[in-house]
């Protein structure tokens, strides 16, 4: 059996990665604090209410539940003339997250993350996601085109949704940036600032890059010697190791996506033995 504990629990502070979508004014203090009591995420239906009829809305709601919940909020909707001043009012109810939804949700992150509020954002395009993960959104969860409601998506879910969960091997590249110590020897690592920093400067040919030659940090090397590590040289960062981590290579393949769950190197065993056990006798 697979866990069904994933990041998404983590972020929220919850036990199961179920939500209630916040379908209006049918998503009340009482559906939303019953899906959190039940071990998910429970949301409350916001879409154009004024503050004064949602604050009573999170007060109701704090009554019935001591856990964490999210209020719902559609992004460029006519009925709310003041959009960004609107979610700014909502963030400062103190949410565990805002759940956006429809236009593009890149000006409202920053003011939600201001409040410690987190962002997700249903999307329905893998381009959405993308979107939304760039501009820094907490989640993203997929809505197919054969959703109820509002519908943004225009692919089945069963397409998208791995689609959306694919996207996030792009976050690897294959490089040979890395040519401290061992050069001409290509890695595929995950972007990181070193990357950024290089890319934004044009990609300059080594010898001309940026900070080249600097100190990311410093390690213990195999002579258990304190040492500097020195911009693009290649390693595993060591958990001795003081400095940006950003900085350093952190080699990483396309399977990074299939990544749900940190967890105890036993437990990857035995989780992976059961489920092949359980695969193989099915
Ligand atoms: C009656 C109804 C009202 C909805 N209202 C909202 C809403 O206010 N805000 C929102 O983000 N999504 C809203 N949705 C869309 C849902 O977030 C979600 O995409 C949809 O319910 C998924 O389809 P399903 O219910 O068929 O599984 C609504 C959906 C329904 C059925």
């Amino acid at each position: 059996m697979r866990s069904l504990h994933t990041p998404l629990c983590d972020l929220l502070g919850i036990r199961y990665p179920i939500l209630n979508a916040g379908i209006g004014p049918a998503a009340g203090p009482e559906l939303a604090a019953a899906v959190t009591n039940a071990g998910g995420f429970g949301v409350l239906g916001g879409g154009g209410m004024p503050h004064e009829a949602m604050r009573k809305l999170v007060a109701r709601t704090r009554a019935l539940t001591e856990g964490p919940f999210g209020i719902n909020a559609i992004v460029d909707d006519p009925a709310v003339p003041e959009d960004l001043e609107h979610l700014e009012g909502i963030a400062a109810m103190g949410p565990t997250a805002i759940v956006l939804f429809w236009g593009d949700p890149t000006p409202y992150i920053p003011i939600a993350h201001g409040h410690g509020v987190k962002v997700l954002v249903q999307v329905g395009s893998v381009g959405e996601a993308k979107r939304a993960a760039k501009a820094g959104a907490d989640a993203v969860f997929a809505q197919g085109v054969e959703a109820g409601g509002h519908v943004r998506g225009t692919t089945p879910i069963w397409e998208l949704l791995p689609d959306t969960v694919r996207a996030r091997a792009e976050d690897t590249v294959l490089n040979d940036l890395y040519d401290g110590d061992w050069p001409n020897a290509p890695h595929r690592t995950l972007r990181n600032k070193t990357l950024a920093e290089w890319e934004a400067a044009g990609s300059p040919p080594h010898g001309s890059r940026p900070g080249e030659g600097t100190s990311i940090g410093r390690r213990t090397n195999s002579m258990g010697e304190r040492v500097d590590w020195i911009r693009y040289s290649i390693g595993t960062a060591p958990p001795d190791f003081d400095g940006d981590i950003e900085y350093a290579p952190l080699w990483a393949g396309e399977s990074c996506s299939d990544v749900n769950d940190i967890k105890p190197a036993e437990r990857i065993v035995s989780d992976l033995v059961r489920e092949a056990e359980a695969e193989l006798a099915g």
